[in-house]
């Protein structure tokens, strides 16, 4: 049984305006990178659910989105080390422009297996890896996003897409529980 957390236990990390913001800009540097190509957006759910859809609000260029669903948290705080996919359903992407849009980069194998699963069935005209948050230090592969948007210290973090045990997706901004470590 895991326990719940309290909303009231959480502490912020980034607020929501600090979220917007940023994303925002990032919005603006993908309307430059992509002009008016048509981008293929594809949102790992269900965790980059909050980010995509407030992402894909400022892009200007032919957008065409998709929704694959893959799972490597197990229930809790600690990560299965195992991908699964869960419904990875695309359309045909080759010769696309492909944005893969995830919440968290933390050990990066989920980008490995989504970028390896990538080009064993696909010849891209383009695959670029966006993640809302980088958790450095924590990487056991040498990915990198192409873009992000905060980089975060090891430590569990909830909101805005982000769950434990499926809660706490909703909050509009992200936090943290803290320890009395
Ligand atoms: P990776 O495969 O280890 O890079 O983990 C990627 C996935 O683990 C993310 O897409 C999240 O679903 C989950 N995850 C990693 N860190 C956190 C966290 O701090 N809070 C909630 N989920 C997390
Ligand atoms: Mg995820």
């Amino acid at each position: 049984m895991l326990e719940m957390i309290k909303e009231s236990d959480l502490k912020v990390l980034i607020t929501e305006e600090e979220l917007q913001n940023k994303i925002k800009e990032l919005g603006k540097v993908l309307n430059e990178f992509y002009k008016d190509e048509e981008l293929y957006v594809i949102c790992v759910l269900k965790g980059s659910v909050m980010f995509t859809t407030d992402l894909v609000k400022h892009l200007k260029m032919p957008l065409n989105m998709n929704f694959i669903r893959l799972s490597s948290y197990g229930s809790g705080f600690t990560s299965t080390g195992k991908v699964n996919a869960v419904d990875i359903s695309l359309p045909n992407l080759n010769g696309k422009n492909v944005l893969i849009v995830e919440d968290i980069i933390d050990t990066g194998l989920t980008a490995k297996f989504l970028i390896d699963f990538m080009h064993l069935n696909f010849k891209t005209k383009s695959l670029k890896f966006c993640s809302l948050l980088d958790k450095k230090s924590t990487r056991k592969t040498d990915i990198e996003p192409d873009y992000y948007c905060f980089q975060i210290e090891n430590q569990f973090v909830v909101g805005y897409g982000l769950d434990y045990d499926g809660f706490y997706r909703n909050l509009p901004y992200i936090g943290y529980l803290e320890t009395n470590e």
